[in-house]
């Protein structure tokens, strides 16, 4: 059992071990030869960039994935080594930082592909960079459809080298569809024109999660896994293709516990109005720590192993629950938001589903208020 440290106990604790675990099981999925890019980006899914990507490391991660150069630099400063790929590519005036963070970027479009080739000759060096080709996600990237009017363009680089080509599915809970068959197809055929043209790069990558789970068809030479890495299934279903073991558990204590008589109006707005004598506890935490104010009236929690619901208006720094069923209660008692006490859990997903969002924004939103406090045994 860990224990909550002293200070504001609102807290997240991120267990290393599960995370290990979760990342051994997609390497025996995808096998030895198929290299694993781990996505860290956002500050790796909200764990914690560092400590998630030195552990991953530890375990033989290839390579990481992060969303913008000073994300990557973060990882840099903290002594990780592996390649890392920047997705938002180089903005013009970053391209020393690139090579002074040994940093590979993402070419997604034409224009900035000629400003980086001339950047990088003028600099006399030559820098690797990874292709994204819009295969159907409509997002960034160069699309498959104009490969012709682009194809030229990269045989003619100077200092740029093709180390990597890669796309991204547009579906990330289910890729069995007809949609994802299609793309995969088009990605094939992009590819291949690359090779007969003589660009062959040595990373071709197209596979999230979801592929990574159900799609062996979608390896190529690495996978691009991110939520499974932090032990959430892109869908239920998949839970019985590959053990995953949640890696965030999200904590606090009850602050202060009121008894108030039937018709007491709680919070902000007066949204809830006690039906009965309650007993109320507040929760040092709010919507500045990431836990949604859609959560007012509709989230619940974990006390003493049993569910209480959130009443009244989440606030900033505060959230009261109704806690009159939960018996030998006390200020100070632990709150689970996210994850495990006893038999009960609340997953990101349970929590996404009454935010109408998904597993991914619950993760990404907790802010860094919350200290991430990292569990290796
Ligand atoms: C380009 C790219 N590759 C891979 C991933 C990982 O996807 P998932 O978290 O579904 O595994 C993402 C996530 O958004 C992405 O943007």
């Amino acid at each position: 059992m860990v224990t909550i440290p002293l200070g504001r106990p609102t807290v997240c604790f991120v267990d290393l071990n599960a995370l290990g675990w979760n990342f051994r099981q997609i390497r025996s999925k995808v096998g030895p030869q198929v290299k694993v890019l781990s996505m860290v980006k956002a500050n790796g899914y909200g764990h914690g960039a560092t400590a998630i990507s030195k552990a991953l490391a530890a375990e033989g991660s290839d390579a990481f994935g992060v969303a913008t150069l000073e994300e990557g630099v973060e990882l840099r400063q903290a002594g990780i080594r592996t390649p890392i790929l920047v997705l938002a590519g180089a903005y013009p005036d970053q391209v020393d930082q690139f090579f002074d963070n040994s940093l590979t970027p993402v070419i997604h479009a034409l224009e900035s592909l000629a400003k980086l080739d001339l950047a990088v000759h003028s600099r006399k060096k030559a820098l690797n960079v990874h292709l994204k080709i819009d295969t159907g996600m409509g997002r960034i990237g160069l699309l498959a459809a104009e490969v012709d009017s682009w194809l030229p363009k990269i045989k003619k680089l100077k200092a740029l080298k093709i180390e990597g080509v890669f796309s991204h599915f547009s579906h990330a809970e289910n890729v069995e569809g007809s949609y994802t068959t299609r793309q995969l197809r088009i990605f094939k055929t992009v590819v291949e024109r690359l090779r007969a043209e003589g660009i062959a790069p040595s990373l071709v990558h197209l596979a999230n999660s979801a592929a990574t789970i159900t799609l062996p068809a979608a390896y190529f030479d690495m996978v691009r896994p991110g939520l499974m890495l932090y032990g959430i299934y892109p869908s239920a279903a998949m839970a019985s293709q590959i053990c995953l073991k949640p890696v965030l558990s999200w904590k606090t204590r009850i602050l202060q516990l009121k008894k108030v008589p039937a018709g007491s109006s709680i919070s902000y707005g007066q949204t809830f109005v006690t039906k009965r004598d309650s007993l109320i506890a507040t929760l040092p935490m709010g919507y500045a720590d990431g836990y949604s104010r859609l959560l007012s009236n509709r989230g619940e929690v974990l006390v003493n192993g049993k569910r209480a619901p959130v009443a009244g208006r989440v606030c900033m720094d505060l959230t009261m629950i109704d806690v009159t069923d939960i018996e030998k209660i006390q200020p100070g008692d632990e709150v689970v938001l996210l994850g495990r006490q006893g038999d009960a859990e609340i997953s990101a997903d349970e929590m996404a589903a009454w935010t109408n969002t998904i597993s991914y924004e619950i993760l990404t939103s907790i802010s860094n208020r919350v200290p991430r406090i990292h569990l290796h045994t």
